[in-house]
């Protein structure tokens, strides 16, 4: 089995916006706090109730995001929120498995998460700051 550890904040994770380089940061604590639950072995309601949390915050931060994305006309704004749409679907799906007879394994869901924040925020999160950088004057619409 594929052992997947606490995400390290690294500079790779900051796309250079500070509000939303913080909110990244915060939700890759909850990350790590799950990953810790799992380590020690906690029971999976209290696994479910780490990741609704996680689901609340990153609910918040998308919302932050997609306004964001609207405001510098991003083109690609509906595609990055739909993405946004899977990840809660996904997680949501997660959360009321966990505690039905069938339960997903914690490293699924790990596996899932682990890769989910890193291909989201390195490549598309990235990608809308990149066009907020050459498109600087979409910032004061
Ligand atoms: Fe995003």
């Amino acid at each position: 089995m594929e052992r997947f550890d606490r995400i390290e904040w690294g500079p790779e994770f900051g796309i250079g916006n500070q509000k939303i380089d913080a909110e990244h940061k915060s939700l890759i604590t909850i990350h790590n706090k799950l990953v810790d639950f799992i380590q020690q072995g906690k029971t999976r309601k209290e696994m479910a109730e780490i990741l609704s949390e996680l689901a609340d915050h990153s609910l918040k931060h998308f919302q932050t995001e997609e306004q964001y994305m609207e405001k510098l006309g991003y083109p690609k704004t509906e595609e990055h929120k739909n993405l946004h749409k899977e990840f809660i679907y996904k997680i949501s799906m997660f959360n009321s498995n966990l505690l039905s007879d069938h339960p997903p394994k914690p490293e699924e869901i790990i596996r899932f998460l682990h890769y989910w924040w890193f291909e989201h925020i390195q490549q598309h999160d990235l990608e809308y700051e990149n066009f907020q950088k050459q498109h600087p004057e979409h910032q004061s619409r």
